[in-house]
């Protein structure tokens, strides 16, 4: 096992930088997720360190060891990706030793490992079939299984379970996470769902345009994220995210007001604000509830019924749209006036520049 660090981490396709200095620091045994918007560099970097691209610049280390230089197979590394990459014309079996026979291990030890990966991911019964006998969750489970006999340090994996319907996703997570109590390995994954990250990461890098813009644990980004773009990306529904005017500062809180909120003041550090400043208020659809709190009056435009909870779109006195969640079944209907409220505390503020204020 290892722990892996970038440094500065660049990489340019001719005059185009596609990562722009990156620096991470993942623990040995850590599970963390990349995400960001597509295009955003999430594979470029995932291939970086598995030395499937060049590094244009800065340092990569796994295990304490510099690998700019080292090809992949001697990174002790091992990727999984979307599309599986598994070979038709072999059998489970076959697929899951490919990298012990082209290693040239012998039979006894390489099928040894192959029944203890079969065990771990539950297919021992699918040893003998071909992958057009299979499941798509089967076959990633057979990727997986690939991944797991060479005994890497750190495991890579892009987007693994988005080809799958939405249970079997629901399924092959929970089976990633205990893989990694299990193997207790260095686990880095790329995904768009927002949902995977929250549940499996250790802790999250959220990537936008090749500049990480915030690392932290789920929870850290989704109470505490650093600027609007994080604010925005984390968290299901979005954060409303609200164009307040500054009223008055001291050295504990910025009072802020709107047509849509009337006045209210927030605990925070003014930072570098100052009265006058148009700045932008967050607020969580869940942290908003029909009972007290700072109220955003709106008329109801569309209710979505989930069971146990109420999600409900709002068009405020601006003309600004913003969600609500509300906990349980709520007997809203469209075209109701409602005022949910928020507790100042539980906002966030963004600074002229989209920068979050700490909280007093
Ligand atoms: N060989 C290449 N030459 C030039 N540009 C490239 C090359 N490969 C990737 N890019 C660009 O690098 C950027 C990052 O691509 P990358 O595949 O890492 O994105 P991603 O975050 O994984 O996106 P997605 O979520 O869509 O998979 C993109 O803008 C892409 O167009
Ligand atoms: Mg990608």
């Amino acid at each position: 096992m290892a722990n892996v660090a970038l440094t500065g981490l660049k990489k340019s396709y001719g005059p185009v930088d596609v990562i722009k200095g990156v620096d991470i620091a993942i623990e040995d045994g850590e599970f963390v997720v990349f995400v960001g918007p597509s295009g955003c560099g999430k594979s470029t970097l995932l291939r970086m360190i598995a030395g499937l691209e060049d590094i244009s610049g800065g340092t990569l280390s796994i295990g304490g060891r510099v690998v700019n230089d080292v090809p992949p197979k001697d990174r002790r590394i091992a990727m999984v990706f979307q599309s599986y990459a598994i070979f038709p014309h072999m059998t489970v079996r076959e697929n899951v030793a490919f990298g012990l026979t082209i290693a040239k291990m012998p039979k006894k030890e390489k099928e040894a490992k192959v029944a203890e990966a079969a065990r771990i991911l539950q297919m021992e019964h699918l040893l003998d079939r071909r992958p057009s006998q299979l499941s798509g969750g089967q076959r990633q489970r057979v990727a997986i299984g690939r991944a797991i006999v060479r005994e890497p340090a750190v495991f890579l994996f892009d987007e693994p379970l988005s080809n799958l319907d939405a249970a079997l996703r629901v399924d092959m997570r929970m089976e990633l996470a205990k893989l990694h109590q299990d193997l207790k390995a260095t686990m880095i994954y790329v995904t768009h769902d927002q949902v995977e990250a929250m549940t499996l990461a250790d802790k999250i890098v959220v990537l936008n345009a090749g500049v990480v813009q915030q690392v932290g644990t789920p929870l850290e980004l989704y109470h505490s994220p650093a600027n609007l773009f994080v604010a925005g990306f984390i968290g299901s529904p979005k954060m409303n995210l609200l164009p307040v005017t500054v009223e008055g500062v001291t050295s504990s809180s910025v009072t802020v007001g709107s047509p849509d909120l009337g006045v209210a003041m927030l605990p925070f550090r003014p930072g570098a604000v100052v009265v006058g400043d148009q700045v932008t208020l967050g607020v969580r659809p869940h942290m908003l509830g029909l009972g007290a709190g700072t109220r955003l009056p709106g008329a109801v435009q569309l209710v979505e019924r989930l069971g146990n909870e109420t999600i409900a779109m709002l068009r405020l006195k601006s003309g600004q749209e913003i969600t609500a969640a509300l906990g349980g079944d709520q007997p809203i209907r469209v075209g109701d006036r409602i005022d949910p409220g928020f507790a100042p505390t539980a906002a966030a503020l963004f600074d002229t520049a989209g920068i979050a204020l700490t909280r007093a």
